[in-house]
Protein backbone atom coordinates (compact mmCIF):
# COMPACT_ATOMS: atom_id res chain seq x y z
CA UNK A 1 0.00 0.00 0.00
CA UNK A 2 1.55 3.43 -0.73
CA UNK A 3 2.44 5.73 2.38
CA UNK A 4 -0.02 8.83 2.36
CA UNK A 5 1.80 11.90 2.08
CA UNK A 6 -1.10 14.89 2.91
CA UNK A 7 -0.83 18.32 3.02
CA UNK A 8 -3.21 20.71 5.48
CA UNK A 9 -2.53 24.27 4.24
CA UNK A 10 -5.14 25.31 6.80
CA UNK A 11 -6.56 29.52 6.21
CA UNK A 12 -3.82 29.66 3.56
CA UNK A 13 -3.31 30.07 0.12
CA UNK A 14 -6.60 31.55 -2.33
CA UNK A 15 -6.54 30.43 -5.91
CA UNK A 16 -3.67 32.59 -7.46
CA UNK A 17 -1.34 31.40 -4.44
CA UNK A 18 -2.79 27.97 -4.59
CA UNK A 19 -1.66 27.78 -8.45
CA UNK A 20 1.59 29.70 -8.24
CA UNK A 21 2.52 26.74 -5.50
CA UNK A 22 1.47 23.90 -7.94
CA UNK A 23 3.94 25.62 -10.70
CA UNK A 24 6.85 24.71 -8.13
CA UNK A 25 5.03 21.56 -6.70
CA UNK A 26 6.49 18.79 -9.21
CA UNK A 27 7.82 15.32 -6.77
CA UNK A 28 8.59 12.88 -8.81
CA UNK A 29 7.12 10.33 -6.93
CA UNK A 30 5.81 6.70 -8.23
CA UNK A 31 1.97 7.26 -7.21
CA UNK A 32 1.92 3.18 -6.52
CA UNK A 33 4.57 4.05 -3.68
CA UNK A 34 3.13 7.35 -2.35
CA UNK A 35 -0.14 9.26 -2.28
CA UNK A 36 -0.48 13.03 -2.18
CA UNK A 37 -3.56 14.54 -0.94
CA UNK A 38 -3.79 18.48 -0.55
CA UNK A 39 -6.29 19.83 2.10
CA UNK A 40 -7.25 23.54 0.82
CA UNK A 41 -9.40 26.37 1.50
CA UNK A 42 -12.70 25.46 -0.53
CA UNK A 43 -12.54 28.66 -2.39
CA UNK A 44 -9.89 27.13 -3.73
CA UNK A 45 -10.03 23.38 -4.88
CA UNK A 46 -10.70 24.52 -8.58
CA UNK A 47 -7.57 26.36 -8.44
CA UNK A 48 -6.02 23.21 -7.40
CA UNK A 49 -7.76 21.14 -9.41
CA UNK A 50 -7.09 22.74 -12.69
CA UNK A 51 -3.30 23.94 -11.85
CA UNK A 52 -1.45 20.55 -10.20
CA UNK A 53 1.21 19.19 -12.78
CA UNK A 54 1.35 15.72 -11.02
CA UNK A 55 -1.56 13.51 -9.79
CA UNK A 56 -2.76 15.07 -6.13
CA UNK A 57 -5.95 14.47 -4.54
CA UNK A 58 -8.09 16.31 -2.94
CA UNK A 59 -10.17 17.61 0.08
CA UNK A 60 -11.53 20.01 2.36
CA UNK A 61 -10.94 21.02 5.89
CA UNK A 62 -14.07 20.86 7.25
CA UNK A 63 -17.96 20.29 6.52
CA UNK A 64 -21.47 20.33 8.40
CA UNK A 65 -23.66 17.48 8.45
CA UNK A 66 -26.66 18.42 7.34
CA UNK A 67 -26.68 18.05 2.98
CA UNK A 68 -28.10 21.69 3.24
CA UNK A 69 -29.78 24.10 5.09
CA UNK A 70 -30.02 27.65 7.02
CA UNK A 71 -26.49 27.17 8.23
CA UNK A 72 -24.89 30.50 7.27
CA UNK A 73 -20.88 29.99 6.51
CA UNK A 74 -20.76 26.50 6.34
CA UNK A 75 -20.09 23.99 3.43
CA UNK A 76 -21.67 20.75 3.04
CA UNK A 77 -20.39 17.39 1.93
CA UNK A 78 -22.26 17.40 -1.00
CA UNK A 79 -21.39 20.52 -2.04
CA UNK A 80 -17.18 19.80 -1.18
CA UNK A 81 -18.09 16.74 -3.53
CA UNK A 82 -19.46 18.72 -6.16
CA UNK A 83 -16.69 21.09 -6.17
CA UNK A 84 -13.53 18.34 -6.76
CA UNK A 85 -12.78 17.20 -3.37
CA UNK A 86 -12.36 13.48 -2.32
CA UNK A 87 -11.19 13.46 1.02
CA UNK A 88 -12.69 15.87 3.99
CA UNK A 89 -10.52 16.33 7.61
CA UNK A 90 -12.54 15.55 10.12
CA UNK A 91 -12.22 16.46 13.80
CA UNK A 92 -9.00 18.30 13.45
CA UNK A 93 -7.26 19.42 16.68
CA UNK A 94 -8.36 23.43 15.47
CA UNK A 95 -11.83 22.38 14.86
CA UNK A 96 -11.87 21.00 18.36
CA UNK A 97 -10.18 23.37 20.30
CA UNK A 98 -10.52 26.60 18.48
CA UNK A 99 -14.18 26.06 17.76
CA UNK A 100 -15.54 23.69 20.10
CA UNK A 101 -16.31 20.55 17.83
CA UNK A 102 -17.40 17.87 20.07
CA UNK A 103 -16.97 14.45 20.03
CA UNK A 104 -20.51 13.91 19.17
CA UNK A 105 -20.50 16.40 15.57
CA UNK A 106 -17.04 14.47 14.86
CA UNK A 107 -19.14 11.46 14.35
CA UNK A 108 -21.99 12.87 12.46
CA UNK A 109 -19.73 14.60 10.16
CA UNK A 110 -17.90 11.33 9.29
CA UNK A 111 -21.33 10.11 8.84
CA UNK A 112 -22.21 12.69 6.48
CA UNK A 113 -18.51 12.57 4.54
CA UNK A 114 -19.44 8.51 3.86
CA UNK A 115 -22.37 9.73 2.28
CA UNK A 116 -21.51 12.03 0.49
CA UNK A 117 -18.64 9.54 -0.77
CA UNK A 118 -16.21 11.28 0.61
CA UNK A 119 -12.87 9.56 2.43
CA UNK A 120 -12.79 11.16 5.88
CA UNK A 121 -9.94 11.77 7.83
CA UNK A 122 -10.68 12.14 11.14
CA UNK A 123 -8.20 13.45 13.68
CA UNK A 124 -7.67 12.08 16.95
CA UNK A 125 -4.68 13.28 19.66
CA UNK A 126 -4.35 14.18 22.99
CA UNK A 127 -3.59 17.19 25.15
CA UNK A 128 -0.29 17.29 26.86
CA UNK A 129 -1.66 17.23 30.07
CA UNK A 130 -3.65 14.34 29.20
CA UNK A 131 -0.88 12.20 28.33
CA UNK A 132 1.11 13.67 31.49
CA UNK A 133 -1.80 12.20 33.18
CA UNK A 134 -1.49 8.73 31.47
CA UNK A 135 -4.42 9.34 29.57
CA UNK A 136 -3.47 9.01 26.57
CA UNK A 137 -4.96 5.26 25.62
CA UNK A 138 -8.17 6.68 27.47
CA UNK A 139 -8.19 9.71 25.52
CA UNK A 140 -7.53 7.64 22.22
CA UNK A 141 -10.40 5.10 22.88
CA UNK A 142 -13.23 8.20 23.69
CA UNK A 143 -12.67 9.56 20.46
CA UNK A 144 -12.53 6.66 18.21
CA UNK A 145 -15.27 5.13 19.68
CA UNK A 146 -17.46 8.84 18.80
CA UNK A 147 -17.18 8.23 15.00
CA UNK A 148 -16.80 4.15 15.01
CA UNK A 149 -20.49 3.63 14.66
CA UNK A 150 -20.53 6.03 11.36
CA UNK A 151 -18.23 3.89 9.45
CA UNK A 152 -20.35 0.37 10.08
CA UNK A 153 -21.99 0.78 7.04
CA UNK A 154 -18.89 0.23 5.23
CA UNK A 155 -16.84 3.30 3.19
CA UNK A 156 -13.16 4.10 3.30
CA UNK A 157 -11.51 6.71 5.52
CA UNK A 158 -8.37 7.25 7.51
CA UNK A 159 -7.16 8.29 10.89
CA UNK A 160 -4.85 11.12 11.61
CA UNK A 161 -2.84 10.80 15.15
CA UNK A 162 -2.09 14.05 16.31
CA UNK A 163 -1.13 15.33 19.48
CA UNK A 164 -2.38 18.66 19.92
CA UNK A 165 1.21 19.40 21.87
CA UNK A 166 2.94 18.47 18.90
CA UNK A 167 1.00 20.44 16.37
CA UNK A 168 2.60 23.87 14.90
CA UNK A 169 4.80 23.91 17.88
CA UNK A 170 8.12 22.21 16.76
CA UNK A 171 7.67 19.35 19.24
CA UNK A 172 7.48 16.11 17.36
CA UNK A 173 6.23 12.87 18.55
CA UNK A 174 9.47 10.42 18.56
CA UNK A 175 8.49 7.32 15.59
CA UNK A 176 8.17 5.29 18.66
CA UNK A 177 5.81 7.51 20.24
CA UNK A 178 3.94 7.37 16.99
CA UNK A 179 3.50 3.73 16.71
CA UNK A 180 2.85 3.31 19.91
CA UNK A 181 -0.48 5.93 19.48
CA UNK A 182 -1.16 4.45 16.03
CA UNK A 183 -1.56 0.80 18.03
CA UNK A 184 -3.67 1.96 20.13
CA UNK A 185 -5.85 3.20 17.67
CA UNK A 186 -5.39 0.32 15.67
CA UNK A 187 -6.92 -1.76 18.35
CA UNK A 188 -9.92 1.22 19.38
CA UNK A 189 -10.84 0.34 15.62
CA UNK A 190 -11.54 -3.16 16.00
CA UNK A 191 -12.26 -4.95 13.04
CA UNK A 192 -11.81 -1.12 11.20
CA UNK A 193 -8.36 -1.51 12.41
CA UNK A 194 -7.11 -2.03 8.92
CA UNK A 195 -7.29 1.64 8.02
CA UNK A 196 -4.53 4.10 7.18
CA UNK A 197 -3.52 5.68 10.16
CA UNK A 198 -1.19 9.32 9.01
CA UNK A 199 0.80 10.68 12.20
CA UNK A 200 0.71 14.56 12.13
CA UNK A 201 2.27 17.10 14.54
CA UNK A 202 5.34 19.09 13.34
CA UNK A 203 6.35 16.80 10.56
CA UNK A 204 9.23 18.85 8.49
CA UNK A 205 11.73 17.42 5.91
CA UNK A 206 13.76 16.28 8.28
CA UNK A 207 11.75 14.01 10.45
CA UNK A 208 9.41 12.44 7.70
CA UNK A 209 11.06 9.22 6.84
CA UNK A 210 12.18 8.63 9.95
CA UNK A 211 8.56 8.71 10.93
CA UNK A 212 6.82 6.93 7.58
CA UNK A 213 9.30 3.82 8.74
CA UNK A 214 8.31 3.31 11.95
CA UNK A 215 5.54 0.13 12.55
CA UNK A 216 2.09 1.24 12.14
CA UNK A 217 3.07 4.73 10.40
CA UNK A 218 1.45 4.57 6.98
CA UNK A 219 1.83 8.37 6.15
CA UNK A 220 1.98 11.70 7.37
CA UNK A 221 -0.56 15.16 7.81
CA UNK A 222 1.87 18.18 7.16
CA UNK A 223 0.75 21.67 7.90
CA UNK A 224 3.06 24.38 8.47
CA UNK A 225 5.78 22.25 6.45
CA UNK A 226 3.13 21.66 3.15
CA UNK A 227 3.21 25.23 2.69
CA UNK A 228 6.55 25.42 1.01
CA UNK A 229 6.21 23.63 -2.02
CA UNK A 230 9.75 23.09 -1.87
CA UNK A 231 9.89 21.45 1.37
CA UNK A 232 6.65 19.59 1.00
CA UNK A 233 7.95 17.90 -2.55
CA UNK A 234 11.20 17.03 0.20
CA UNK A 235 8.53 15.09 2.22
CA UNK A 236 6.68 13.62 -0.51
CA UNK A 237 9.68 11.73 -1.73
CA UNK A 238 10.02 10.50 1.88
CA UNK A 239 6.57 9.08 1.28
CA UNK A 240 7.78 8.01 -2.30
CA UNK A 241 11.18 5.82 -0.70
CA UNK A 242 9.20 5.01 2.45
CA UNK A 243 6.41 3.02 0.57
CA UNK A 244 8.27 1.68 -2.22
CA UNK A 245 10.68 -0.07 0.12
CA UNK A 246 10.19 -3.38 1.57
CA UNK A 247 11.02 -2.46 5.47
CA UNK A 248 8.73 0.15 7.49
CA UNK A 249 5.42 0.58 8.43
CA UNK A 250 2.58 -1.78 8.20
CA UNK A 251 0.25 -1.33 5.73
CA UNK A 252 -2.77 -2.60 6.92
P1 LIG B 1 1.92 21.19 11.78
O1 LIG B 1 0.32 20.94 11.69
O2 LIG B 1 2.55 20.24 10.81
O3 LIG B 1 2.12 22.62 11.41
O4 LIG B 1 2.31 20.87 13.19
C1 LIG B 1 -0.22 19.66 11.53
C2 LIG B 1 -1.72 19.77 11.43
O5 LIG B 1 -2.30 20.66 12.05
O6 LIG B 1 -2.37 18.96 10.72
Amino acid sequence: MPKVVAGNWKMHYGPAETANYFARFRPDANPESVSLIFFVAGLSLHAAKTSARVPVELGVQSIHWEPSGALTGETSAEMAAEAGASFALVGHSERRHVFGETDAEVGRKVAAAVRAGLVPVVCVGELLEERRAGRLAEVLRRQVSAFLPSLQGGGRFMVAYEPVWAIGTGETATPQDASDAHGIVREALGELGRAPILYGGSVKSGNATALMSAPDVDGVLVGGASLDPEVFTKIAMAGDSAGGSTGGGSAG
